[in-house]
């Protein structure tokens, strides 16, 4: 099929990718001219595994280009994966989604049928209620009988992206009619996934009820973790215990720093705002942001408890909100990073890979070339994102330390090699 993706971030060029390795020809299309020349150049604008030798082979199927009405044109099927971020109440910033349907609405114009289909995550309701509408306007043709729709959410996770994109344990196919899913199916019939298919709301709540199930159980077992803490209780050993229940499953009950990233905190707090024009309440996911928050300050708690902060030098190892990524999208590091220097610590940090996006937020503290020279005169170190070179560390790394005191937030020191730290829930 001939496939236009509108918004080359993440998701957009992570699917691009994938549809282009299954045989597609897909032309993305975004308004950073950047992105399209690197695209172009076969240099993933992102840190992703097997992005860049994905963008090598399929050189042939992928372009990119800032010119979205020649996208869809060449295409006839375009999905628009542009950003949803949170306004400043916290309920969903639709104005780039508005956007792209009106370029997409007026690409159509005087076009035969074409199918749109909406992979942003955007709140129940919003494709039939909002980008309906506006491509209907822009276009000068009605839905079901000149372009089809559908809304088709991506649950891939960041740093293992396209895998994801290409192995996912679910298809949601979202679909206005019969014809417009049917088309969708047949572009995903190659895939080795289950297939949901529903109307276009129910679609959309599937992704926001599965971001809020794993930010809900993440923020759990965190309040189980500071419990077992103050128990002398082994927190991974609970969760061992709790996982093989068939029920709860061990995937997400990783207690530590808690969550970060861009979609949990937008997302959980997008659907709570969502509830409330609808007259509930959300009690639990209130709590679920607000418990993640707190975990967040606890680890400077912890080493307040040790040290008082002012004028100390602090090593902070991992400033990813995850492993496998250079992402620092509402990482735990950028509020724990501000926390300290609000106290007054100096800061030197490390990450293998998100140091330069990290920088556009704080670039005034001291970045170090390895986890070591982060370490070096430190006078205390927090570990919070779990990289893998964390995990052979060894006690000769904190050597070069003023004192000896660690916290770590990510359960990724071994104990076997590194002696006297403290984890933040166990
Ligand atoms: P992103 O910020 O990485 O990428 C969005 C891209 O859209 C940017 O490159 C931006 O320049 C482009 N853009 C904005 N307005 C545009 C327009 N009018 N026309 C063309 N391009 C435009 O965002 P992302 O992380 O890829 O997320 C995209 C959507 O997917 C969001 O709704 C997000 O919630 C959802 N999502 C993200 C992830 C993830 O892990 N990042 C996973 C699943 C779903
Ligand atoms: C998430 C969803 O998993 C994915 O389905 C959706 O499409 C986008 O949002 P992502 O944010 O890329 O993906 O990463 P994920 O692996 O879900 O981790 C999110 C955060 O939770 C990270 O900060 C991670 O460290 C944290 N986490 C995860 C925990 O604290 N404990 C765990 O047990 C698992």
């Amino acid at each position: 099929m001939d496939i236009s993706i509108i918004g080359a971030g993440y998701v957009g060029l992570c699917s691009a990718a994938g549809l282009a390795l299954k045989g597609n020809k897909v032309i993305c299309a975004d308004v950073d001219p950047k992105k399209i020349e690197k695209i172009n150049t076969g240099e993933p604008p992102i840190e992703e595994p097997g992005l860049k030798e994905a963008l090598d082979s399929t050189r042939d199927k992928l372009t990119a280009t800032t010119d979205i009405n020649d996208a869809v044109l060449r295409s006839s099927v375009t999905f628009i994966c542009v950003g949803t971020p949170s306004t400043d109440d916290g309920s969903i910033d639709l104005s780039f989604v508005k956007a792209a349907s009106e370029a997409v609405g007026k690409a159509l114009r005087g076009r035969g049928y074409h199918l749109v289909v909406v992979k942003s995550t955007v709140v129940p309701g919003t494709t039939e209620d909002t980008v309906l509408p506006i491509i209907e306007k822009s276009s000068e043709k009605r839905a079901g009988a000149g372009f089809g729709l559908c809304t088709n959410p991506e649950f891939l996770r960041e740093g293992s992206a396209l895998e994801d994109f290409l192995n996912p344990d679910r298809i949601v196919i979202g679909e206005f009619d019969r014809k417009a899913g049917d088309a969708l199916a047949k572009l995903y019939q190659n895939f080795n996934s289950p297939v949901v298919r529903t109307g276009l709301k129910t679609a959309e709540m599937i992704k926001y009820a599965s971001n809020a199930f794993l930010a809900s159980k993440i923020s759990l077992i965190n309040e189980i973790g500071n419990i077992c803490k103050s128990l002398g209780v082994d927190a991974y050993t609970v969760a061992e215990g709790v996982g093989y229940d068939k029920r709860i499953g061990r995937a997400f009950l990783n207690a530590g720093v808690g969550f970060g990233g861009s979609c949990f905190s937008k997302d959980v707090l997008a659907l709570t705002h969502k509830a409330k024009e609808t007259g509930n309440t959300t009690p639990i996911l209130d709590e679920v942001i607000k418990a993640n928050k707190e975990q967040r300050k606890r680890i400077i708690e912890l080493l307040k408890k040790k040290i008082t902060l002012k004028s100390r030098r602090i090593s902070i190892l991992g400033l990813a909100f995850k492993e496998g990524t250079g992402d620092v999208r509402d990482s735990p590091a950028v509020d724990i990073v501000r926390y300290l220097l609000l106290e007054g610590a100096s800061v030197v940090a490390y990450d293998p890979k998100a140091t330069d996006n990290f920088r556009k937020i704080f670039p005034d503290i001291n970045y170090a070339e390895t986890a070591r020279q982060a370490i070096d005169r430190s006078d205390a170190c927090l570990v919070l994102t779990s990289w893998d070179e964390f995990r052979s560390m060894q006690d000769a790394d904190f050597e070069g330390m003023k004192s000896k005191i660690i916290i770590e937030g990510r359960h990724v020191l071994d104990t076997n090699r590194v002696t006297g730290f403290e984890g933040i829930c166990w």
